[in-house]
């Protein structure tokens, strides 16, 4: 499988605190790769790095075989590397539609569309995560599954080629997270490459082709699901005291 997206020991450090350490891995073309660890392993800041929010303090990241590490998010977005943000942020007094064609906007590689064009896009991504009877309110009314949609469609507007997804399950109940999963999977069968950042792990593990675990920082597995969840290490660190 050809890795659209390869990490090379990637490291980033906040005052004395290494946030990330020396962390290796590909994301392969047409995979699911889930990244899992225990609060404050590192996991968003990794995300942060690969879209370019952040700046490693060591280490080159390579999209599609091209090194991006110097390049700011803007461009990286542009090249196709799409994430949701862990805390959400839509714009609260536009419609959702229009939160979601502020993507559609501003994420092309090729010219920017018109408004109405970028309308257009952005209903179907709406549609394509279950969100297409919101379209009319303003985000601020939406609650929080609704958010959750709203952040994948943000993401998906924008035309991305690897979608980074931080913790877009959080605070749903298992329906909403099954519907959630199957968006995903739809995701990847449309052609994205996706990383998937989440604390269920029934949730992950019925998702991820392969998953990957981060604690203190640092990369402890990296392997087919079944076999990482079954890990001792990973274990003791993660799935021991893992939180409700
Ligand atoms: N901007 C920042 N400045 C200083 N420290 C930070 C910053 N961002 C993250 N950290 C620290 O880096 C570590 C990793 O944080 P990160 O948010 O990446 O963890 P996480 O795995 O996403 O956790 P969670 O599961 O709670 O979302 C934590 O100790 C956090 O406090
Ligand atoms: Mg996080």
């Amino acid at each position: 499988m050809n890795a659209i997206l390869d990490l090379r020991n990637v490291t980033r450090r906040f005052a004395g605190l290494v946030a990330v350490n020396q962390v290796s891995f590909t994301l392969g073309e047409g995979e699911i790769l889930g990244l899992i660890g225990p609060n404050g392993a590192g996991k968003t800041t990794l995300v942060s790095l690969v879209s370019g929010t952040l700046a490693p303090s060591e280490g080159e990241i390579y999209y599609q075989g091209r090194p991006i590490t110097a390049l700011p998010a803007y461009r990286r977005a542009r090249l196709g590397i799409g994430r949701t943000f862990q805390i959400m942020r839509p714009f609260p007094g536009l419609s959702v539609l229009d939160n979601v064609a502020v993507g559609a906007l501003f994420g092309h590689a090729d010219g920017r569309p018109g408004l109405a064009q970028a309308r257009e896009q952005a209903r179907a991504c709406l549609d394509f995560v279950g969100l297409g009877r919101a379209a009319g309110q303003r985000a601020d009314e939406l609650g929080g599954p609704g958010r959750k949609r709203l952040e994948l469609a943000k993401a998906l507007a924008m035309q991305p080629k690897v979608l980074l997804c931080d913790e877009v399950m959080a605070g749903l109940n298992l329906v909403e997270i099954e519907e959630v999963i199957s968006v995903i999977r739809k995701v990847r069968d449309s052609g994205i490459s996706v990383l998937v950042i989440e604390h269920v792990i029934k949730a992950i593990k019925s998702l991820s082709d392969r998953l990957l675990v981060l604690h203190h920082g640092e990369k402890i597995a990296d392997g087919a699901p079944a076999q990482v969840l079954a890990d001792p290490q990973v274990v003791q660190a993660y799935l021991g005291k893992r939180r409700a």
